[in-house]
């Protein structure tokens, strides 16, 4: 490899590291994201293993996953969380929460309406 492509090579590295740690959507780790359910968001230590298995089918742990229902209605971030308990663009639904702060790598917002609405 000559000089050109090794500098390229490195150049692109040094994209990827400085962007990643402004990557807005976070890919949890199962344990990581038990333990942070337990601890920092007050869930039943003996639901978390259905918690844990129904997100990975929701989300694939992604907080920032959007998908579209059959009837057009989206859901939106690691809960799934149907857009009848969000809006979009300002705080409101049965949540209260702008339907973005759902996608948030800072799941406080989803967790709360997770909870309020037990999607479980
Ligand atoms: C659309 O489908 C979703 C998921 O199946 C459901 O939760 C939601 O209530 C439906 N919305 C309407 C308006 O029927």
């Amino acid at each position: 490899m000559n000089s050109t492509k090794l500098s390229r090579l490195y150049l692109l590295f040094l994209l990827v590291i400085a962007t990643g740690s402004h990557v807005w959507a976070k890919l949890y780790l199962r344990c990581e994201l038990a333990r942070k359910l337990l601890n920092q968001h007050g869930f039943e230590r003996s639901l978390l293993s259905n918690w844990i298995c129904l997100l990975e089918h929701e989300s694939e742990l992604n907080t920032a996953k959007v998908t579209t229902n059959p009837n057009g209605s989206k859901n939106y971030g690691l809960f799934q969380i149907n857009g009848r308990y969000c809006q979009q663009g300002r705080r409101g639904g049965t949540c209260n929460v702008d339907c973005d702060d759902l996608l948030d790598e800072n799941i406080h917002e989803a967790a709360i309406c997770a909870k309020r609405i037990q999607i479980s």
